[in-house]
């Protein structure tokens, strides 16, 4: 039977890791999407914070922007060979009225700006398009509000890259196992933490530890959100209020202990002991009682979490159909997380196939 084929405009917010990985995807998997999808992706819009943006209602060349950016990744996107003609000034201009079916949104939450991005998802989801996002914040802060906007303007919101990476947490948990309840979860959710560990497990104090993450580029030059845990808590928060939508819980509902300031004894058990020491998330989603907690602990040989090398990430979810079900994948990288927005968008071009919403 012959697909047909449907064309789909992207607004790209955010052109770092995540928006460059999603971008190579687009352009290496084009033809994929096309006959297997019958979707037809261009971009018609890049932003950036401090690099300009670049607007083209035809589509942007894409693979010439990813190869002149290559050779000076410094530079404003306008002032690359080829793509002055294209500059535009506002983001948030673009997203009010460029042209565009889908909005990528890849930019960044901090402790100090917890809702960057926000905006641009409202403003997309406001015109009645729809929008994927790897952005922990809008989701973990604001997912109701923003479920609400989408259903009230006929859009969609899909967020699978805001939990571990490209791993297909939510493809799995809320459509691979449709029917089920999911009674709790129990995850490693970030990798520069996992690696620290490792580390220090080794015999390195936590600060030269942490020093060779960000060396190897796992941690952020702050790397507050993950060492505290942060990261890890609004990764939970996501779960729990995306698994079970009733008593929506805040971050100040969940009680977090990052690795920052671990006891020596708690140390000196996990090197004697067979366990392994990990920054666990746990939820409980009882209808009326849900709880989040994020705090080291020493799990055993044998259990699903052990074996999780450098920066992998885990998730054991406990279900009333078929028990213990375990997912463990990468969670960061630049093409993995951009393969979370290529799923995104791939479940949206398929009627029939979103993502149920619980
Ligand atoms: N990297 C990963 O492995 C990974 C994994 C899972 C989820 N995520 C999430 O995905 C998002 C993107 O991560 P990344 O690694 O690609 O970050 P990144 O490399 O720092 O890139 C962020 C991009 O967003 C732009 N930006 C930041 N704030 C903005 C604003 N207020 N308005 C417009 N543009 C803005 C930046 O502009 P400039 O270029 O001017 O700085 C940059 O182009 C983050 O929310 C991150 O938490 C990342």
């Amino acid at each position: 039977m012959e697909v047909q084929v449907m064309g789909s405009r992207i607004m790209l917010m955010g052109f770092g890791n995540v928006g460059k990985g999603f971008c190579s995807l687009l352009s290496e998997k084009n033809s994929m999407l096309k006959e297997y999808y019958g979707t037809d992706t261009k971009v018609t819009g890049i932003t950036t914070r401090t690099r300009g943006c670049i607007y083209d209602p035809s589509g942007i060349d894409i693979d010439l922007l990813l190869e002149e950016e290559a050779n000076d990744p410094q530079r404003s996107l306008c002032e690359l060979p080829g793509f002055s003609a294209i500059c535009v000034n506002s983001p948030y201009e673009l997203v009010q009225k460029g042209k565009y079916d889908v909005l990528a949104e890849c930019t960044v939450t901090s402790l100090q700006d917890k809702s960057a991005g926000l905006d641009y998802i409202r403003g997309a989801l406001s015109r009645g398009k729809s929008v994927i996002t790897t952005n922990k914040g809008p989701i973990a802060f604001h997912y109701e509000e923003l479920l609400d906007l989408a259903n009230k303007n006929n859009g969609k919101i899909l967020f699978e890259g805001t939990v571990m990476s490209g791993t297909p947490v939510f493809s799995t948990s809320v459509n691979g196992l449709c029917g089920s309840s999911i009674r709790s979860f129990m995850g490693v959710l970030n990798g520069t933490c996992n690696y620290i560990l490792e580390r220090m497990i080794e015999g390195q104090d936590y600060s030269s530890a942490l020093g060779e993450a960000q060396k190897k580029g796992y941690a952020e030059a702050d790397p507050a959100m993950d060492v505290e845990g942060y990261d890890s808590a609004l990764k939970a928060l996501i779960l729990a209020n995306v698994l079970i939508k009733t008593s929506p819980l805040n971050l100040e509902d969940v009680q977090i202990k990052g690795i920052n300031s671990l006891s020596p004894e708690v140390l000196k058990e996990a090197i004697k002991g067979k366990g392994r020491l990990r920054l666990i998330a746990r939820g409980q989603l009882d209808k009326n009682k849900k709880s989040i907690s994020v705090g080291p602990e020493i799990v055993p040989e044998g259990h699903p979490l052990y074996s999780l090398p450098g920066a992998t990430n885990g998730l054991v979810l406990e279900t009333d159909t078929l028990g213990t079900v375990c997912l463990t994948g990468a969670g960061a990288g630049s093409r993995e997380t951009g393969f979370a927005l290529l799923n995104d968008l791939v479940t949206l071009s398929r009627p029939g196939y979103e993502r149920r919403v619980i």
